[in-house]
């Protein structure tokens, strides 16, 4: 039923004409259904059901039964404390389901940092796994009846006010090295740190969710895709305390040597609203990131429209990024391409590893009550290349002298409003703006 429906819904787009990547992991309906009321779990937002989640996980994992197996959250608060999930299975939340995160820091699992990161990314050494965990997996679907993953984060937003995290905080649910993931139709809420982050992961679709954190949660990015492929980001609505989306590829010397680049990334019909990026690119971007489409994207009080952000000692690429059809009201900065923003894992970076910047289109933005259309600083021993511009028009709060401020930077701009600076001079064209449709 749910199959056909979602094939329904396909269609219809298809035939209606909205462009749709969501096909790229097929929906599948699972062979069998458990609850975890049947593994002892009690929704009463006071019992601890981790004991619960592990024991319903273990059975799907035990069992193996072919066509997978579903595991349905009830309506009710699901207290638990960080479980793993597995292979071949569905974790449904239904209406008024909420899987709430305990805020026991103490007694929270501790996993070892990422190759591509070095260390924890807040902090040395491991870091704290995330609420919902995954790896090396296989076929995983977090979906529903727009049931909530609630992170209960203000406990861990104090402790980084405070300064008293002794290692980096969790995410709210992180895949590592898992292929065919689903999350669609459920909305996460006050992540203590990064909402979904899947890395070293490919054929990832994140559809119809809803991600929520106050403006000021520190470092509550939405969907931060990491050293991934093939990644479908649709039809979401964000509005948090950091980046709603940020496409990231590991930090500096660890990034380099670990070498996975994210590529293949389309970002679609996304809304939202925060104090920093829309959809930024990086700053983590050692391992390369390529091939990325972002469109149909409104913001409102946002800080920056679009970010791209690298540095020196990242090494890497960022190549080959399509931006187009952004609506945006209220932001501080329009377009923002940065390659210094600084922030090292320690210092063992390399300062000659420099990032290679080049094949940047950003076509038909609009923008209302924007304080300055754009900043665009490249690196001396680096200058960013074939950086286009076409069809912008961005309505500036106070008009300035020098609306636009870049350096070390080379491409194009066309119908771009106000008046870019003189660097982006070269005559617009398929031959410079290669990615230009
Ligand atoms: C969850 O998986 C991680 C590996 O990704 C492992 O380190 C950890 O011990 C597992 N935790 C539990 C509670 O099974
Ligand atoms: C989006 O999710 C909501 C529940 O969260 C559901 O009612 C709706 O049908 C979903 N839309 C699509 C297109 O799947
Ligand atoms: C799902 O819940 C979110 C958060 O409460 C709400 O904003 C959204 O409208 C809901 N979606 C549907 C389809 O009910
Ligand atoms: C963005 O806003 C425009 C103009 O109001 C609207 O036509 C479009 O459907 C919106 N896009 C999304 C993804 O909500
Ligand atoms: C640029 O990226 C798009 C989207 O992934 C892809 O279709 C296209 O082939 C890429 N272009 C080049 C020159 O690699």
């Amino acid at each position: 039923m749910l199959q056909r429906l979602v094939l329904l819904v396909f269609l219809l787009q298809c035939v209606f004409g909205e462009e749709t990547c969501s096909g790229i992991v097929p929906m599948k309906m699972r062979a069998e259904t458990i609850s975890i009321v049947d593994f002892g779990g009690v929704g009463d937002g006071r019992t601890l059901n981790t004991k619960a989640f592990e024991e319903a996980i273990y059975r799907i994992e035990h069992l193996n039964r072919p066509g997978g197996t579903l595991l349905y959250v009830p309506a009710g608060v699901w207290l638990t404390g960080a479980f793993n999930l597995t292979s071949y299975m569905t974790l449904f939340l239904a209406k008024d389901a909420v899987i709430r995160a305990t805020q026991d820091a103490e007694s929270w699992p501790l996993i070892d940092p990422l190759p591509s990161y070095g260390r924890g990314r807040e902090k040395p050494g491991g870091r704290y796994m995330s609420l919902i965990h995954g790896d090396g997996l296989n076929d995983v679907i977090i979906t529903g009846d727009n049931g909530t993953i609630d992170g209960q984060g203000d406990v861990w937003w104090n402790m980084w006010r405070q300064r008293t995290l002794p290692f980096t905080r969790p995410h709210l649910l992180e895949l590592m090295h898992t292929t065919e993931i689903i999350i669609s139709n459920v909305v996460f809420q006050d992540s203590p740190f990064w909402n979904i982050h899947p890395v070293y992961c490919s054929n990832v679709v994140i559809n119809n969710v809803t991600i929520l954190a106050p403006r000021d949660s520190p470092n509550t990015d939405g969907i931060d895709p990491d050293s991934s492929s093939n990644v479908c980001i649709e039809d979401n609505y964000i509005s948090t305390g950091d980046d709603l989306v940020s496409v990231k590829s590991g930090w500096d010397e660890y990034g380099i040597a670990y070498g996975r680049p994210s590529s293949g990334i389309t970002i679609r019909r996304l809304t939202g609203s925060s104090p920093f990026a829309g959809v930024a690119v990086g700053s983590e971007t050692s391992g390369g990131i390529e091939d990325v489409i972002v469109e149909h994207v409104n913001l409102s009080n946002t800080g920056f429209g679009i970010h791209i952000k690298t540095n020196e000692g990242r090494g890497g690429y960022i190549r080959n990024i399509t931006v187009t059809d952004v609506n945006m009201n209220v932001v501080r900065i329009g377009i923002k391409i940065a390659g210094n923003v600084g922030d090292h894992p320690d210092q063992k970076f390399d300062p000659n590893a420099v990032p290679v910047v080049d094949g940047l289109t950003v076509k038909d933005v609009w923008g209302d009550n924007v304080q300055l259309p754009g900043l665009i600083q490249g690196l001396k021993n680096s200058p960013f290349t074939r950086i286009c511009l076409s069809n912008i028009k961005f309505e500036v709060v106070r008009v300035q002298q020098v609306p636009w401020k870049c350096a070390d930077v080379t491409g194009s701009a066309s119908e771009v409003e106000p008046s870019p600076c003189t660097e982006l001079a070269t005559p617009y064209g398929p031959n410079l703006c290669a990615n230009a449709i």
